[in-house]
C-alpha cells in the first residue's frame, strides 16, 4: 500500500520577503468579553507594536498592515472616530519605538479623505523614518484596492488622452508605476487573522500570486508566535505561478 507523502519540512530561508496582514477581529474580542468595540481596537494597537517587533525579529524585510479601509468609512459614525482618534495616537505615540526599531514607515491609501492633522502626522512620521533600512512597515489607511487601481486607470488614460503613451506601452511593470505600492515588492504572504476567508479590497493587483493564510485566532490575541506559525505554514507550500513546480 502506497504510504502517504511526508509533508514538506519548511524551508527556513524560502522567505517570505514581504508579509501583508489583514488585521480582523477587534470588534469580536470586545463582544466576547462584554466590552466596546473601541476596546478591541485599542487592544488591537498593542498588536500592531508586538508584531511589527516580531517581524523585526524574524528579519522580514517588509511588513503591510490593513489598518483601515475605503469601506470602513460605512461604520457607526463613533466608531470611525474612535478608529481616527487611535491612529492619531498610535502616530505619535509610536513612531520613536518604529524609529528604534530601524523600521521605515510608509501609509499606503488615499490621504485625500483624511483629516488635515492625521495627514500632517503621517507625512512627519514618514519623514522621520525615511533613512531607516532593517524593517519597512507599510499602513494601509483608507485603502481600498478597487479604488487604487481606479485612479491609476484614470492617470493613464489622460496621458493616452494626451497623446503622450500610446496604449500599448501599458504592460504590468507601467500599470505599477501607477499604484500606490510602486517600486514595492508584492507581497508572498497575506494572513487574515479572525477565520474569515475573504480578501476584503485588499491589494488585489499586488496579491495575484501570494499565498494566502486564514487563521482563527482575532486581532488582539496575534502575536509573534502566530507570525511564525503562518511563516512556517508558507514555507511548506510550493509556489507555481503557473508552471508545474
Ligand atoms: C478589524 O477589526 C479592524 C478594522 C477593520 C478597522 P473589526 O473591527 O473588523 O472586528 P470584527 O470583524 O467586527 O470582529
Ligand atoms: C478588512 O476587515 C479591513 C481591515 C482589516 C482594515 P473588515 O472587517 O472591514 O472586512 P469585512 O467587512 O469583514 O469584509
Ligand atoms: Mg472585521
Amino acid at each position: 500500500m502506497p504510504t502517504a507523502p511526508l509533508p514538506a519540512s519548511p524551508d527556513p530561508t524560502a522567505g517570505p520577503s514581504h508579509v501583508a496582514i489583514i488585521m480582523d477581529g477587534n470588534g469580536r474580542w470586545a463582544k466576547a468579553r462584554g466590552l466596546p468595540r473601541v476596546a478591541g481596537h485599542r487592544r488591537g494597537a498593542d498588536a500592531v507594536r508586538r508584531v511589527v517587533r516580531g517581524a523585526g525579529e524574524l528579519k522580514i524585510p517588509m511588513l503591510t498592515l490593513f489598518a483601515f479601509s475605503t469601506e470602513n468609512w460605512t461604520r457607526p459614525a463613533d466608531e470611525v472616530s474612535d478608529l481616527m482618534g487611535l491612529l492619531r495616537h498610535y502616530l505619535r505615540s509610536e513612531i520613536e519605538e518604529l524609529h528604534r526599531n530601524g523600521a521605515r514607515l510608509r501609509v499606503i491609501g488615499n490621504r485625500g479623505g483624511l483629516a488635515d492633522d492625521i495627514v500632517r502626522d503621517i507625512a512627519d512620521a514618514e519623514q522621520r523614518t525615511h533613512a531607516n533600512a532593517r524593517l519597512d512597515v507599510n499602513i494601509c489607511i483608507n485603502y481600498g484596492a478597487r479604488d487604487e487601481i481606479l485612479q491609476a486607470t484614470r492617470v493613464l488614460a489622460r496621458k493616452v488622452a494626451a497623446g503622450d503613451l500610446p496604449a500599448e506601452a501599458i504592460d504590468e511593470q507601467r500599470f505599477e508605476r501607477e499604484l500606490l505600492t510602486a517600486g514595492m515588492p508584492d507581497p508572498d504572504l497575506v494572513i487574515r487573522t479572525s477565520g474569515e476567508q475573504r480578501i476584503s479590497n485588499f491589494l488585489l493587483w499586488q496579491c495575484a500570486y501570494a499565498e494566502l493564510v486564514f487563521v482563527d485566532t482575532l486581532w488582539p490575541d496575534f502575536g509573534k508566535e502566530h507570525l511564525e506559525q503562518a511563516i512556517a505554514e508558507f514555507r511548506r507550500r510550493e509556489r507555481r505561478y503557473g508552471g508545474v513546480g
